[in-house]
């Protein structure tokens, strides 16, 4: 009696961490490890999901969406509890993530937003704000000519784009794109992609440079893909920073050390420590909150040599790179 009555007790207390917290396999399917913003996200959220002792189940999609789709139909026939998603492109995802739909799945969203994010379902989300983000390193770079008292002066610009037919890339190029219509003294003379990676960055830039010997200004979709770029300038006997202005956006310290050294003159920050909202978001599904479908848009700055640079349409400042290096977490 006593060995039964202790074996209905240990049954409860089993099927009573089944369902919590305690229990749960969340699913991430990564786009890749092109960048150093990505090696970040990979890692803040991997971390987190092992501290708070759930089961990880990990997939790196290098850079193929056939890849993520088989990865996420993988994940359903596991019966994960969670699956977290950022896709590699925009479109082409409706098919499997209504699978994910109908195998009753919660899915997190995460970074990049997917084209059908408005005919699918999805608990939560959580992504940049990729046009702002575009607005901000042309307003930035308008601001910064003012500064230099060269507003007036007509001057050329080149664009690193991120990966085609991601909204990273898509997003970002609108927001430069609708700041720009303000300045008609800055041309853009070339816009090619370097695929968010460091060394397709240098690659172009060092096409951009033989075909065009009048660059001013350089705005690449990631601080990777600008710090290729100063090799390919460095190389080609011009001084990054000086004869040509270059902004990027992610702001990892590897851009808070081009800026301090004179290389780089500001990046917009795009956090990918995600793991803060997404740890949340878990625990308060499992405690029968409901999030709505808002997309959610952690706080980002500008940081620069100086400071003090208007850098949003609302008036934010710039922010000095070397006060705040120490503090950097990615
Ligand atoms: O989606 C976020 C972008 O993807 C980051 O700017 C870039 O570095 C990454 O690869």
């Amino acid at each position: 009696m006593k060995k039964a009555l202790a074996l209905l007790l240990v049954l409860v207390l089993m099927m009573a961490t089944v369902g919590s917290a305690g229990a749960l396999t969340v699913a991430f399917s990564q786009i890749g490890q092109e960048s150093d913003w990505r090696t970040a996200n990979t890692d803040n959220i991997n971390k987190a999901i092992a501290a708070e002792g759930w089961e990880l189940v990990y997939d790196d999609g290098q850079q193929k969406q056939e890849n993520q789709v088989r990865a996420l139909r993988n994940f359903i026939s596991q019966g994960v509890d969670y699956i977290l998603f950022t896709g590699v492109v925009s479109t082409g995802w409706e098919e499997v993530l209504t699978e994910v739909n109908e195998a009753e799945i919660p899915l997190i969203l995460l970074d990049r937003i997917p084209d059908c994010a408005d005919v699918i379902d999805y608990v939560a989300a959580f992504g940049g704000d990729f046009v702002e983000e575009g607005r901000r390193m042309a307003l930035w770079t308008a601001n910064y000519l003012a500064k230099l008292g060269r507003a007036d002066e007509a001057v050329n610009m080149v664009i690193l784009e991120g990966t085609t037919g991601s909204d990273a890339a898509i997003g970002r190029a609108e927001g430069i794109a609708e700041i720009l219509t303000g300045y008609p003294n800055i041309s853009v003379i070339a816009s090619q992609t370097g695929n968010f990676t460091r060394a397709e960055g240098q690659t172009v830039m060092e096409s951009f440079l033989k075909a065009h010997d009048d660059i001013d200004i350089l705005l690449a979709h990631n601080d990777d893909m600008a710090l290729g770029a100063i090799d390919a300038i460095k190389a080609a006997g011009k001084v990054p920073g000086k004869d040509i202005i270059i902004v990027g956006c992610d702001s990892p310290k590897t851009a808070f050390e081009a800026i301090i050294a004179g290389d780089m003159n500001a990046t917009i920050e795009c956090t990918p420590l995600y793991a803060p909202f997404v740890v949340q978001a878990i625990k308060d599904l499992e405690a029968g909150v409901v999030y709505d479908k808002t997309i959610i848009h952690p706080e980002e700055g500008c940081f620069d040599l100086e400071g003090g640079i208007v850098y949003s349409l609302d008036g934010k400042e710039s922010v000095k790179a070397a006060d705040v290096i120490d503090q950097r977490l990615y």
